[in-house]
């Protein structure tokens, strides 16, 4: 009898979108405290694309000589449930797989995972936008951690990239520890912005009690920060050192199926976006890569096995 498999997309050799592959893969069943899960929906991530171009590989951080897993996030359904595991089959479970040198990822028709690390889907959330909020959502949340409760001397917060998934977390979050934030985006991203409940702003002024930097590229450094004051950085590879008093962090996102629950019911309320700008099959990966590389996209895209 020959060996159950599903499909995943991976690169062996990666050169950018044209080298993913589809590939078939040995079904395994999960372990104890594990869960195997029929993947329902899968958002490419900003870190996706650094993946497939090498970008990480070349770092040092991956070093998968046969293939690596590609994806992030995911949401779908529970298959089966290891020993100790009290999701029964059918569950709607939404979580994320962290770290760069894996050979399996969330693009990919099933996935084994430990159940600590997903979060049931509430019935109000569909599993595409269900998705979306792993990640994002997490990482917003450990940021504002990093930020802890405003200081009563200044809570003035920018956040940059405040139309991004993460960024656009942090605006909506941060307020819960007393952040007064001010969002800076893309002219035409005021009117979203200001939706999540946060002032706007394009230019990156000095004088900030805080600032959380999302974009890619960190041009402003510690700039913008007061003497004194708060940075937290999602790029570990582009950290400023610490200068004038001011507490340097940077986002290193962990799982946490409790928070993640918690994530899933404000996006399913409304409070916490989930973005998604189209939903393509799993085979159209490298075209939706193509697509984010582009760039200027609002809301994921999603790939459905
Ligand atoms: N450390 C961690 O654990 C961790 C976890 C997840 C993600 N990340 C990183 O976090 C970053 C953000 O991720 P994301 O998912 O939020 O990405 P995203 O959804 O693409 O959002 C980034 C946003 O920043 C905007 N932006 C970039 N440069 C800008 C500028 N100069 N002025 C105004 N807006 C600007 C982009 O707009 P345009 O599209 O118009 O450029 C976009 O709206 C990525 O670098 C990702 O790799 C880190």
């Amino acid at each position: 009898m020959s060996t159950p498999t599903f499909r995943a997309a991976v690169v062996r050799t990666p050169s950018g979108p044209d080298s993913i592959e589809i590939i078939d893969i040995p079904l395994a069943e999960p372990g104890p405290g594990e869960v195997r899960v029929a993947v329902a929906a899968a958002p490419v991530n900003p870190t996706d694309l650094g993946v497939v171009g090498g970008f990480f590989h070349e770092l040092g951080m991956i070093n998968q000589p046969e293939r690596t897993g590609l994806g992030w996030d995911f949401a779908g359904t529970v298959l089966a449930a290891g020993p100790g595991v009290d999701l029964t089959v059918g569950t709607r479970v939404a979580g994320v797989v962290l770290g760069f040198d894996r050979d399996f990822g969330t693009y990919a028709e099933q996935l084994v995972v430990p159940a600590a690390d997903v979060a049931v889907v509430p019935d109000e959330l569909d599993l595409v936008a269900a998705s979306t909020v792993p990640l994002s959502g997490l990482g917003a949340a450990q940021i504002v951690d990093l930020l802890g409760d405003a200081p009563a001397d200044g809570n003035r917060l920018l956040v940059t990239g405040a139309a991004g998934a993460i960024g656009a977390n942090v605006a909506t979050l941060a307020p819960d520890r007393g952040w007064q934030v001010t969002g800076l985006a893309r002219a035409a991203d005021e009117q979203f912005v200001r939706g999540l409940g946060a002032d706007f702003a394009m230019e990156a002024e000095p004088g900030w009690d805080a600032v959380v930097d999302t974009t890619s590229q960190q041009v402003w450094g510690l700039t913008p920060v007061r003497d004194g004051g708060a940075f937290v950085s999602v790029r570990p590879n582009i950290v400023p050192a610490a200068e004038r008093g001011i507490t340097v962090n940077v986002l290193v996102t962990q799982s946490d199926g409790p928070r993640l629950g918690q994530l899933l019911a404000h996006a399913a309320s409304g409070r916490l976006p989930t973005r998604v700008h189209a939903v393509m099959p799993l085979t159209q990966a490298a075209d939706a890569h193509r697509a984010v590389a582009k760039g200027g996209t609002r809301g994921r895209y999603v790939l459905e096995p």
